[in-house]
């Protein structure tokens, strides 16, 4: 099968492509991807001269490329993993999550239309973040929680999956969403929460916790994720959303404690910082449809997960370092005051 995936060189997509090329022959792979700051091609550069993997430079917002593509090479599926997806900087800059999740969507799901005869099944990557937040003692969202998205990250992805299900009711194509909590595990970029951590408490830097740290996460190890991604493109039915979780909800406070107990290092460097503006307080994925539906669970308990992946980043201090680019430097500069090396 020819699959169409955008967005395969960040965290969750290149972590895509590399199960579908170690363990389904089936699948050949074109990768489009912008490469922005957080579109690292070491992330999978074991595989550019693997025969069913090719990488394309450009935008999902670039219309005629994704025609293109689709003509071309015959793709009988698109997965959309492709967005800008940092809240903290769709809190500084809006503007280009608009452009890339909303606007880049809604240019695939135009090409899809046009070759709907060829292309079998669309899946949107989406977040749990579209529902909004729960209180510490809310039962977890379900695909039917309405959407309630509160940071310019969550609208540009709900305004996103909301085109997808027009796209699904007005023009019946099979489009299939798939919702999922916070990933960890390797490659992912070293602003998010665990990798940042990790690389600061290495250095004896002073770790950023975020007002008080109470709010609460549902951590899935990105394996996990992308077996359910897969499970969805073979298995969803078309109109449909699954959620995944991780079934790990931990504070902010505790997964930063958790990391510095790993690292043998003591509670000092915590500093609590400036609150995120209208910080979401806790995340909880109910998955019992994807379970019922597609046969998945996450199968990484998180204490394997979680070492593993600390492991994972201490070996590969030299991918972190190259992921610090001149861009980062100066967002980070920016957010905290501080140069980060
Ligand atoms: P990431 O930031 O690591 O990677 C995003 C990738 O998209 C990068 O390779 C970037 O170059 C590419 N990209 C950005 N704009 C593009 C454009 N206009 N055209 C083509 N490529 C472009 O993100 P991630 O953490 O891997 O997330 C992947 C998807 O999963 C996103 O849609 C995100 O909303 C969703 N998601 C992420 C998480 C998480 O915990 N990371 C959880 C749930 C859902
Ligand atoms: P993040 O990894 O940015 O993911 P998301 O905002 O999509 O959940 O952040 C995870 C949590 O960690 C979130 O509640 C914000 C918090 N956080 C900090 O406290 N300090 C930090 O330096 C970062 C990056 C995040």
């Amino acid at each position: 099968m020819n699959l169409l995936i955008t967005g395969g060189l960040g965290f969750i997509g290149s972590n895509f492509i590399r199960l579908l090329l170690e363990k389904y022959p089936k699948f050949e792979i074109w990768n489009l991807d912008a490469m922005t700051y957080a579109g690292n091609p070491e992330n999978l550069h074991d595989y550019v001269n693997h025969s069913r993997y090719h990488f394309v430079k450009g935008s999902i917002c670039n219309y005629e490329l994704v025609d293109y593509l689709l003509s071309e090479y015959n793709i009988e599926a698109i997965i959309n993993f492709a967005a800008e997806s940092h809240v903290d900087r769709s809190i500084s800059n809006p503007d280009v999550f608009v452009d890339t999740n909303v606007k880049g969507t809604l240019t695939l799901l135009n090409a899809f239309k046009k070759y709907r005869h060829q292309v079998q099944k669309y899946v949107q990557i989406s977040t749990d973040e579209v529902y909004g937040h729960l209180g510490f003692n809310d039962p977890a969202f379900t695909e039917k929680t309405p959407i309630h998205p509160r940071s310019p990250y969550s609208s540009s992805k709900a305004s996103a999956d909301m085109l997808v299900q027009a796209f699904f009711h007005t023009y019946q194509l099979p489009v299939v969403i798939t919702r999922c909590s916070n990933n960890y595990g390797p490659y992912q970029f070293p602003e998010k929460l665990i990798p940042l951590m990790i690389r600061n408490i290495q250095a004896d830097k002073p770790l950023p916790v975020y007002g008080d740290g109470s709010n609460v996460r549902d951590w899935i190890h990105v394996t996990d994720h992308c077996r359910g991604i897969l499970s969805a493109l073979e298995k969803g039915t078309p109109g449909e959303v699954y959620n995944f979780g991780g079934d790990a909800e931990v504070s902010n406070l505790n997964m930063v404690k958790y990391l510095l107990k790993a690292l043998g290092k003591g509670e000092d460097l915590i500093t609590f910082v400036r609150d995120r503006p209208g910080h979401d307080l806790r995340y909880a994925m109910n998955f019992e449809k994807a379970t019922k539906e597609l046969g998945w669970r996450p199968q990484y308990d998180f204490d394997t997960g979680m070492q593993e992946t600390i492991k994972w980043y201490l070996e590969h201090d030299e991918w972190v370092e190259h992921c610090i680019t001149g861009e980062y430097l100066e967002y980070y500069s920016k957010q905290y005051g501080t140069k980060l090396t």
